[in-house]
């Protein structure tokens, strides 16, 4: 049983700017944090807004409680003081933009990008994985854009935030959460993922109300905040009230969950 205890994030504070991570759209960061450890920092004020942040924190959490791999997950405190040192305008401009409270991720060293043409994985990892990514609408695992990293000879799922795409344009409710997940058909595990039947049922039994709670409750409430100003919701401006439409959207999919994992299942034959 995932220990609900351990939910909680740690939070550290930024002290150096290491070097950008320029491969993506939303250029993360090196950086080292005054517990001496690296983090990949997510940033506030990167183009693609708080939403990415909170889905990095939810999705990254949901993973956890399936026992995935995912780097830890941190809360990483900025100060608009590190711009002064920074040579790049652009990279000062998000430092500046991004002060305050942002995400980050244990920097694996030494990890290279998940190669589909030269790694590969179980059946039970891929099915589990994908069956994570379907349930987070991750449009970000396709053969182009793994976004998994090989590391200690193991695979780990790393960029979450552009999971969750309901939440960009809502107040609260999703019409239809059971709905199936196209994008799950340009997975690059798909065609290892030859058990996602049998897997269906344990990795839905973790998802549990509590779990599921506990893991909202990892979201500051800064992020939840600024998030409803952004989508101009009144019905989300409340962070509790926030927190439970999440949680109530994830039971409702879990729920009628048959749906679409048929869908990812009859998309590969
Ligand atoms: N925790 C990490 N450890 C090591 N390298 C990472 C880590 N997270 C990301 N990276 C590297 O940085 C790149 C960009 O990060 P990613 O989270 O995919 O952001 P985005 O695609 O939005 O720019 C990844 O493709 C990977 O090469
Ligand atoms: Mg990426």
């Amino acid at each position: 049983m995932t220990d609900l205890s351990t939910n909680a994030l740690r939070t550290v504070v930024v002290e150096r700017y290491v070097t950008p991570l320029r491969e993506g759209g939303s250029m993360p960061a090196i950086v080292e944090a005054d517990d001496w450890g690296m983090y990949v920092l997510k940033f506030r004020g990167a183009g693609q807004g708080v939403r990415a942040l909170m889905a990095e924190l939810i999705s990254g959490g949901i993973a956890r409680a399936l026992e995935l791999p995912v780097p830890e997950l941190v809360l990483a405190s900025l100060s608009a003081r590190l711009a002064q040192t920074e040579p790049d305008p652009e990279i000062q401009d998000l430092i500046r933009a991004s002060e305050g409270v942002n995400v980050g991720l244990d920097y694996l060293p030494g990890s290279v990008n998940f190669d589909p043409a030269v790694d590969s994985v179980s059946e039970e990892f891929a099915s589990r994985t994908v069956w994570f990514d379907t349930l987070v609408s991750n449009v970000d695992r396709t053969a182009r854009n793994t976004n998994m990293l090989m590391w200690m000879r193991a695979p780990w799922l790393i960029d979450h935030g552009a999971t969750l795409t309901f939440h960009h344009a809502w107040d609260g409710h999703v019409a239809d959460p059971g709905k199936p997940f196209a994008p799950s058909l340009e997975h690059v595990l798909l065609h290892r993922a030859t058990q996602l039947a049998r897997v269906d049922a344990g990795m839905a039994s973790r998802l549990t109300l509590p779990v599921l709670t506990a893991i909202l409750q990892t979201v500051p409430d800064c992020f939840l905040q600024q998030a409803a100003q952004d989508l101009q919701s009144a019905a989300l401006a409340d962070p509790e009230a926030h927190r439970a439409a999440y949680v109530n959207y994830f039971l409702a999919r879990l729920n009628d969950r048959s749906r679409w994992l048929q869908g990812v299942i009859n998309g590969r034959v």
